[in-house]
């Protein structure tokens, strides 16, 4: 086993697929934590191959990453994830700060698989953790420091922006955000589809489109401003934009997003109580 200070520096990963990586990416070109102090471990080599790839240090062994690292983040699918803690139950100790990853499993049953006073946050992330623009949100669970808390913030907020919530948000997070990278590539996909079909070249039609998206967002964010102040800079009276959105409005848009937000969040509650 390693030391304590050493230990103290590494970053685990029990689950290695699409989210774990993207979080270790986001660490790493953050410079939060260098790639030869990651340690990720999954049953087969299909995933492990991304990170040793990245520079990290791998293994078939989740207890071996327990072992070895005190910040553990458990990214592996919801159903699993019982079974892995209750595994490596056995070795943990009150120095492990254990994140858990996995949509719907509430801190409650993770406390309850660990043994008494561990530290445990869920975390919901999203996607584009892995460009560092992530949207994340933590909650603590009850045995928690406020120093952890601060560490694994701080931590975070090399994938994006991530706040800390009280759990009940988490599974909004997830319809929100989670999902809601799906929403909007669905979105980015018809605006280019829409150029396509008046003509326009697919590849340049999803370059403006998704530049579209990112310019408004950094708008939003940068100037605070609620979406419906921009809007209504872009609407000249009789212009293009008004005719545009009388469409959208008749296609339903705003309810169909809602709903999509609202279906997804619910979703993600029915998955917590299996
Ligand atoms: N994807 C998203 O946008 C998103 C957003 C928010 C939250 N999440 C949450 O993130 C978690 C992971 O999702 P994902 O999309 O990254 O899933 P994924 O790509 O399927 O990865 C799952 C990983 O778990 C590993 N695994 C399976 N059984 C294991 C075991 N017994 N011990 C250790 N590792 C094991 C898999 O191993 P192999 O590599 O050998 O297959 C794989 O590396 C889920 O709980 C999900 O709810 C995902």
């Amino acid at each position: 086993m390693a030391s304590a200070e050493s230990r103290s520096q590494r970053v685990g990963f029990v689950g290695a697929g699409r989210m774990a990586e993207a979080i270790a990416q986001g660490l790493i070109r953050a410079g939060k934590v260098e790639a030869k102090q990651v340690l990720a471990s999954a049953p087969t080599d299909r995933n492990l191959c991304h990170f040793r790839a990245l520079g990290c240090q791998t293994t078939h062994s989740n207890q071996e990453v327990l072992q070895n690292c005190s910040l553990v983040i458990f990214a592996t699918k919801p159903h699993i994830l019982p079974a892995v803690l209750a595994e490596v139950a056995p070795i943990v100790t009150l120095e492990h700060i254990l994140v858990s990853v996995a949509a719907g499993v509430s801190l409650s049953t993770i406390e309850k698989l660990l043994p008494a006073g561990t530290s445990v946050f869920r975390i919901s992330p999203n996607l584009p953790c892995v460009v560092q623009e992530g949207a994340m949100v933590l909650a603590r669970g009850c045995h928690v420091r406020s120093e952890e808390a601060s560490l694994l913030q701080n931590l975070l907020e090399a994938c994006g922006q991530c706040e800390e919530v009280p759990e009940a948000y988490v599974d909004i997070h997830t319809g929100l955000s989670g999902s809601g990278v799906a929403f909007v590539c669905t979105f980015a996909e018809a605006l280019a589809e829409g150029a396509i079909k008046m003509g326009m070249p697919s590849g340049l039609a999803h370059r403006i489109a998704a530049q579209t998206l990112l310019g408004t967002a950094k708008m939003l964010q940068q100037e605070g401003r609620h979406p419906a102040q921009l809007r209504t800079d872009v609407l000249t009276p009789a212009g293009t934009t008004i005719y545009g959105l009388h469409v959208l409005e008749q296609g339903g848009l705003r309810a169909a997003t809602m709903s999509a937000v609202e279906a997804a969040t619910q979703r993600a509650k029915e998955l917590s109580r299996k």
